[in-house]
């Protein structure tokens, strides 16, 4: 199946309740290619939310759980999720390599691993508190390329990181390793006060390889969410013909 503007769009669906999720991928079946489901909201519905998801809609499911424990806790929570028809999971690629090679085991090639890479939320300092040697204080996108690095070996579908590491990532891993990119802000939906710091345009963030995009507020807080949806799509569809 060819992949199009709007399989790039990854939804959050960041509520604490299965009426508000319900009612948003009502809203936007059909406007974006998977519903991402957080800790939030599977730890307070658990394997019901996932089941609701795919009644509702085609769209595939990512389910963001940033697993990271000892290998075989690890592997066996991996068989859990597959048997629940979850097409990616999220897996700390700062845990050890054996842990990625169980949870892409556990996922028995039907559920996908992605390692995530470095939390957008670190910067120097707190790669420099955590221990870290000398070259990656300097340059936490190296540490993002040696975590990548264990994630491809390990077998992961993918990795989860910036904006700004994107291009490295296809250029080092290649065009089937999945780069994931949230942090994402339209021009038009720029806030004041926003808490992400490092924002990435979905042009931008196409044009430099991402293949899929994490969109959240932008498309919830809109007056219209499928019409911003849209706006979107078509940004995107824009980049990919001039790439
Ligand atoms: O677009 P918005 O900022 O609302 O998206 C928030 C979503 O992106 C949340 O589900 C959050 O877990 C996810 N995310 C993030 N930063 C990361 C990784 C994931 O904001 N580094």
């Amino acid at each position: 199946m060819n992949k199009t503007a709007r399989d790039y769009i990854v939804f959050p669906l960041d509520v604490a309740s299965a009426g508000e999720a319900e009612e948003l991928v009502r809203l936007l079946d059909g406007h974006v290619g998977m519903f991402k489901i957080g800790l939030e909201l599977f730890i307070d519905q658990g394997p019901s939310v996932i089941r609701m998801v795919r009644d509702l809609s085609r769209a595939g499911i990512f389910l963001d759980l940033k697993l990271h424990d000892i290998s075989a806790t690890v592997g066996r929570a991996m068989e859990r999720v597959a048997g629940l028809g979850v097409d990616l999971v999220t897996v700390h690629a700062g845990g050890s390599f054996q842990m990625l090679e169980a949870a892409v085991q556990g996922g028995m090639g039907k559920t996908g691993v992605l390692g995530v890479t470095l939390l957008t939320d670190n910067d120097s300092e707190s790669v420099e508190a955590a221990g870290f040697k000398e070259e990656f204080i300097r340059e936490p996108r190296k540490l993002v390329e040696l975590r990548a690095r264990m994630a491809r070996r390990a077998g992961c579908a993918g990795v989860v990181c910036s904006g700004r590491e994107a291009r490295m990532i296809k250029q080092e891993f290649g065009k089937d390793f999945l780069c994931v990119t949230p942090g994402i802000r339209p021009q038009w939906s720029l806030l004041e006060k926003d808490d992400q710091k490092r924002v990435t345009t979905p042009a931008r963030a196409v044009s430099v390889g991402s293949d899929l995009l994490v969109i959240g507020r932008p498309i919830r807080d809109a007056d219209d969410p499928a019409g911003a949806a849209q706006k979107v799509i078509a940004e995107i569809q824009e980049a990919l013909s001039k790439a």
